[in-house]
């Protein structure tokens, strides 16, 4: 089937544009999408958050601040107050070497428009993002992913920093394949340590099988951090014995062309990268 066939392409490299080619269009609008489609990357990397009135839109911050022309927490608005904001001109400000007029009035996206779009053209990197500040997030993104026919089709990976956020997902619907994402970050206590951790799997220096084989039972792979303020925090090992248990290792978020080079040697199976031009350029 589609969906046993996307499983075991998860055996090969995958690259995914994180926010649609983020580096040279506004991040989360249709033109970054549009270039990442266009270069064939394998995977639109893209976060889910729910509006005032229940619709699921693509955008990363909390807060609408950075991204925008206005001001505040996202679910506080509803979808008609968000399609006024203008999410393209603060990337033109900030970058004036690749500013496009084009970009100027870009509208928030919500995921209909993105299926819409691409439909099973592409597939689709879906983070539930927050799930504390988005109550209902997961059954409004089941609901849709099973109106376009995402799953079966194969189609989708749902991936999140919260494992109750996941359990949640597969409760809706237990074929969507799952992604735990996990931080890994020095300790601030005990500099012996090399890396405290967040979400449920322990730091790299600890993981055993256990671990791998407990996240193992409802998840088909794990996305990481690879280096925190300079330290690298996973290694050739975890890799390793990550996908002897079975996951695949996607790193985020990796946007220079030497360190894709080191961590394609170190053995990832994907990354997450603003710049998927560079990436495939050295995947071919
Ligand atoms: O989803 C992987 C990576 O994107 C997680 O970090 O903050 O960019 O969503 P963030
Ligand atoms: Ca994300």
């Amino acid at each position: 089937t589609p969906l046993e066939e996307q499983l075991k392409e998860l055996e090969s490299f995958q690259v995914i544009a994180h926010r649609g080619a983020s580096g040279h269009a506004p991040e989360s609008t249709m033109a970054a999408y549009e270039l990442a489609h266009e270069w064939n990357v394998d995977y639109l990397e893209l976060d889910a958050q729910i509006t005032a009135d229940g619709e699921v839109v693509v955008f990363h911050d909390d807060a609408i601040d950075r991204t925008s022309d206005g001001e505040g927490k996202i679910n506080d608005y509803t979808m008609e107050e968000l399609k006024a904001l203008d999410t393209g001109s603060w990337f033109n400000e900030a970058n004036a070497d690749k500013a496009d007029a084009d970009f100027a009035g870009a509208q928030i996206l919500t995921l209909d428009e993105l299926f819409e779009r691409f439909g099973h053209d592409a597939r689709y990197y879906i983070e539930t993002k927050s799930p504390q500040l988005n109550p209902g997030l997961e059954e409004a993104l089941v609901k849709t992913l099973e109106e376009y026919d995402m799953v079966e089709s194969g189609r989708v990976l749902v991936q999140s920093f919260e494992q109750e956020s996941l359990l949640k997902v597969q409760e809706l619907n237990d074929d969507i394949p799952l992604i735990q994402l996990v931080w890994y970050y020095p300790s601030e206590e005990d500099e012996s340590r090399l890396v405290e951790w967040t979400g449920v799997t322990p730091g790299p220096a600890e993981i055993n099988d256990e671990d791998f084989q407990a996240v193992a039972e409802y998840a088909s792979g794990i996305g990481t951090n690879y280096i925190y303020e300079g330290q690298e925090v996973i290694d050739a090992d975890f890799i390793r014995q990550a996908n002897e248990n079975g996951l695949p290792v996607h790193v985020y978020t990796v946007n220079e062309t030497d360190e894709m080079e080191r961590l394609m040697e170190m053995g990832a199976n994907g990354l997450f990268t603003n710049y998927p031009d560079r990436l495939l350029k050295l995947v071919e």
